[in-house]
Formats: structure tokens, sequence, C-alpha cells
């Protein structure tokens, strides 16, 4: 299956510094995928490439098939932006913004209308729609921002940081919105700082450290890589032979602690069936069993020098 992007050794160069440095990766259609790395990594740099917003010096991408660097018109009709910083004009009203828009994308005055009345009623602006953007909130403008960027029905959603800064109830709409917009088949491409919500949402992630990727792959599948050994904690339900756990397949060490006992596994999968059929043997039910799996965070941080293992 092609990708919906394709990006290869993709470069950018500012006066000497290399900010994004030859990069390649794919994103594959109707996935959300997250694009994660410290301040000044290249995450906006590479999203603006992307996007045709500034040009590249290096590298290609193609996006719905049509090469970036000299056909864009096509792509961009598919794709929509909610960029780093507003695009939405202060002096006009939420109204405006999205007639303006509709202009621009040269959509049906009529259908753009209906379609701005519905995105703002799921985005909970309608009351709000003929004041200007100058008195919105930034939760309120950013979700101004996402109408504009969905108005002409794109395939493709570009976020930059979308949630950054917003409340916990902004936050919520945005991201059931993009649940809601992938699950109708939107290819989601999110750039984010925040690890929790990249781990509930996307599928795939990729890493971005000083301009190069680190690493892409499925949140659980980073985590697992990055920590050979993991931690289980279990407690039984009547007296197990302590001495035979560190003997069980997948398990490498056992400590007791307090009530329970924390496993340590080489082979985690492994180690949780060598738990339950050990149990299952002495007739000591399971309690209460619990993995202690690193975090994306650990992931990030790891991936991205910010702490060395
Ligand atoms: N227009 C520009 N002129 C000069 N340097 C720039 C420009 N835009 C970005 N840079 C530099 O490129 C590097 C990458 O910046 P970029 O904004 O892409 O990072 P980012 O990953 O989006 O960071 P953040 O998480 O802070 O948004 C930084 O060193 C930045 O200073
Ligand atoms: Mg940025």
């Amino acid at each position: 299956m092609p990708g919906v992007i394709e990006a290869s050794d993709l470069t950018k160069i500012f006066g000497g510094i290399t900010a994004v440095d030859h990069i390649s990766f794919d994103v594959h259609e109707g996935e959300i995928f997250g694009f994660l790395g410290p301040n000044g990594a290249g995450k906006t740099t590479t999203t603006r490439m992307l996007t045709g917003i500034i040009p590249m010096d290096g590298g290609s991408v193609t996006i719905f098939g049509h090469n970036m660097g000299r056909d864009p018109v096509l792509a961009k009709q598919r794709f929509g932006i909610v960029p780093e910083t507003s695009n939405a004009y202060v002096d006009l009203t939420a109204w405006q913004n999205l007639m303006l828009m509709a202009e621009l994308y040269g959509l049906d005055r009529d259908r753009a209308a209906q379609r701005s009345l519905d995105l703002l009623e799921t985005l909970g602006l309608s009351e709000r729609r003929d004041q200007k953007v100058q008195g919105y909130s930034k939760g309120m403008k950013q979700r101004l921002i996402l109408a504009m960027a969905l108005l002409h029905e794109p395939e493709l959603l570009f976020l930059d940081e979308p949630t950054s800064g917003l409340d916990v109830q902004s936050t919520r709409m945005i991201l059931s919105m993009l649940r809601a917009l992938n699950t109708d088949g939107t290819t989601i491409f999110l750039t984010t700082h925040n690890m929790e919500e990249a781990n509930r949402l996307c599928d795939r992630v990729g890493i971005i450290r000083e301009g190069r990727i680190v690493a892409i792959d499925a949140p659980e599948k980073l985590k697992a890589a990055i920590d050979r050994l993991h931690q289980i904690e279990v407690s039984f339900d009547g007296e197990i032979p302590a001495e035979e756990l560190v003997s069980l397949d997948g398990i490498t060490g056992a400590e007791r602690r307090g009530d329970k006992w924390q496993i340590t596994a080489d082979n985690p999968d492994q180690a949780i069936r060598s738990l339950v059929s050990f149990s299952g043997r002495h007739g000591a039910a399971i309690l209460f069993l619990h993995t202690l799996a690193p975090s994306l965070d650990d992931v990030f941080l790891r991936l991205t020098g910010e702490e060395r293992p």
C-alpha cells in the first residue's frame, strides 16, 4: 500500500544549521501518526515542508502520490492544516474566517455554510460565531482553527501541537474530534509534546532528535524495545514455594515486597504464562498481577538523550 505521505531524505538548512537532516518516513492511509521530539528538534520545520509552506532544501515529499515540490496544488486540496501559530484573522469573526477559508478553497457557498454551522456546533463555538476572534480564549481560537482546517473535508489532517496550553475541556473536544475523524477514515499527522496523548491516540510514532529520526514504531513496540527487563508485581492467595519462582521460564529474579512478589522478567509474555501455570500447579490463585512496562515518556527520554540509562 503506498503511503499517504512519503518523505524521502527531507532536509532543511537555516543559515548553516541543519534543522531537518535527511529524514525519510511514510505515513499510511488511515493511521494516526505521532511526530514527537524535544523543543527545536525540527517538528514544525518538517510539518511546514510536508505541507508546502516552506521550500525544502533537499529530498522529496509526495502526498497522495503528488510531488509537493513540483505539483502541490492537487495535494493541498486534499489535506488540512492546524499550524503551530494561529492562522485565523483576529479582526474577523469566526464565521468570516470560515467563509474566507471557503473562498480560498473554492467551495460551494451553501455547502460551506452548512458545514461551518455543523463544525461550530460540534466544537462548541456556535454561540460565539459572530464575535471577533480577538476576544476568543486560546482554546476557542484553537477549536476555530481546527474547524477552518476541516472545512473542505480533507482526507489528511496535519496538526502541530493542537492541544498545547489548552484546558481539559478544549483538549478533550479536540481529541475526540480527531478520533471520530480517524474512525471515518481521515489520516492524521500529529505533532505533540504530550506523551500520554500520543500513547493513547497514535498507531505509530516517529521520534525526531536534532533533525534526525531516531525511532519509528507503534508505541507498545517502542516501549518493549527500550527495556529488555520488565518488572511484574504479583501476589498469590495462598502459600507458594517461592524458591521456584526464579527458575520459571521468562523469569530472572523474584523479590518479596510486603504481600507481593516483584518479578524481573526477560520475557514478560512467557513470564506471565509461567506465573499462571505455577499458581495453578500449587493451588494458589493470583490475587493481583501488574506489569510495570516502560512508558512512552521513558522511551522518549531515552531516545532523545535527555536521560541516559
Ligand atoms: N525560520 C527560521 N529561521 C531560522 N531558524 C529556524 C527557523 N525555523 C526554525 N528554525 C530552527 O530550526 C530548528 C528546528 O525548529 P522547529 O521549530 O522545527 O522545532 P520544533 O521541533 O517544532 O520545536 P518546538 O517543540 O519548540 O515547537 C531550531 O533550531 C530552530 O531554531
Ligand atoms: Mg514546533
